[in-house]
């Protein structure tokens, strides 16, 4: 068969990103331009600002993304590019600039969902076997998604409130140590030990999460601490609440793995970078017989290789979409 080459767009959040894959395996070249240093100013993404710059960068990351890979719109087979979800006029962006590619070239537009971007970059590394569990957690998400086959997604579980990265990202922000915080607390939880008692949430049979929760005890614990006129051991509070975090996600993960009756684990998303989550389902899988991977970490947060491999697979199934195609700030992933 000839080889197909997909260009994948990508600006559902504060990471504009062009990228060229190769039968959805092989990444020729990305391009990635992160907003995070304008971001972080603000201890947080603010949406209008995201877009702007989507829109000052976008055609120059594309440009830059063919050169690299030496490549012309001519010798693309496909334009795939996230819809949704995501932030509005983020997306609107990205979407605009992929639906014009595609109308001037005459190239198939593939809709990719964000998610299931995340889950193929892990085709990037390594064929994805299926049946498998896919664990996403992001900024935007934690969802347990069952794949009993490609492109097929049973959404079993997922946050009832804040995603586990908005909850490292709001702790990060109430003990001052910046933005994005889920690094910082990844690090500082490596240097504390598990001194603060802090509430295991929602742990019950089902297969969802919630972490406002453990978001508001963190924020009351350090008022009443501040209050009382005692210092708070940062160090000590990451580590604390990084392991309630990755004990209720391992626990509800590797119960999913034995009820769907699969040994395969994939992780994707920002928050699969973190070493204690890593480290801990390493462990957990390898003492249960399960094949867990993780993407390397330059997968894991918002890219656009994850994008052009996701519709590679959509180009296999000739699932494309006309220029109507419309941006979704939140879509089911189907
Ligand atoms: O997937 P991503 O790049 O964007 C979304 O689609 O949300 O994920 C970004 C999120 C941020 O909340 C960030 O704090 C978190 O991933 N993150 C981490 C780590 N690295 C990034 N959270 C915990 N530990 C990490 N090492
Ligand atoms: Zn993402």
């Amino acid at each position: 068969m000839k080889d197909v080459y997909i260009l994948g767009i990508e600006s559902s959040c504060d990471e504009t990103s062009a990228s060229i894959v190769r039968n959805g395996t092989d990444e020729i070249a990305t391009v990635i331009l992160s907003q995070i240093d304008i971001h972080t100013n603000f201890g947080g993404v603010v949406p209008e600002i995201a877009s702007r710059h989507h829109v000052k960068n976008i055609t120059m990351v594309i440009e830059e993304c063919l050169n690299k890979a030496n490549m012309k719109m001519t010798d693309i087979d496909a334009i795939a590019v996230t819809y949704g979800p995501g932030l509005i006029g983020s997306l609107l962006v990205g979407l605009e600039a992929a639906k014009t590619l595609s109308f001037i070239y005459n190239k198939p537009l593939i809709p990719v969902h964000h998610i299931a971007g995340h889950i193929y970059a892990n085709n990037l590394v390594k064929t994805m076997e299926y049946p498998l569990i896919a664990l996403v957690v992001s900024g935007g998400h934690t969802d347990l998604v069952y794949m009993e086959d490609e492109y097929q997604f049973r959404h079993i579980g997922g946050t009832l409130d804040d995603a586990v990265g908005e909850c490292y990202d709001k702790v990060a922000r109430v003990i001052g140590v910046g933005y994005p915080g889920g690094p910082v607390i990844d690090k500082m939880a490596t240097e504390g030990k598990h001194s603060y008692q802090l509430p295991m949430p929602l742990d019950d049979d089902s297969y969802n999460f919630s972490f406002s929760g453990l978001k508001s005890a963190v924020i009351n614990l350090v008022h009443n601490e501040e209050q009382r006129g005692n210092i708070i051991n940062k160090e000590d509070l990451a580590t604390s609440f990084q392991d309630v975090v990755v004990d209720i996600i391992t626990k509800k993960t590797i119960r999913a793995l034995k009820e769907f009756k699969t040994s395969r684990l994939i992780l994707a998303g920002g928050v699969a970078a973190n070493q204690g989550l890593r480290a801990k389902l390493s462990t957990v899988c390898a003492e249960n017989n399960i094949d867990c991977s993780f993407p390397p970490i330059k997968y894991c947060t918002d890219n656009a290789a994850m994008i052009a491999t996701a519709g590679y697979f959509l180009y296999k199934q000739g699932k494309f979409s006309g220029l109507e195609l419309n941006a979704k700030s939140s879509v089911e992933l189907k």
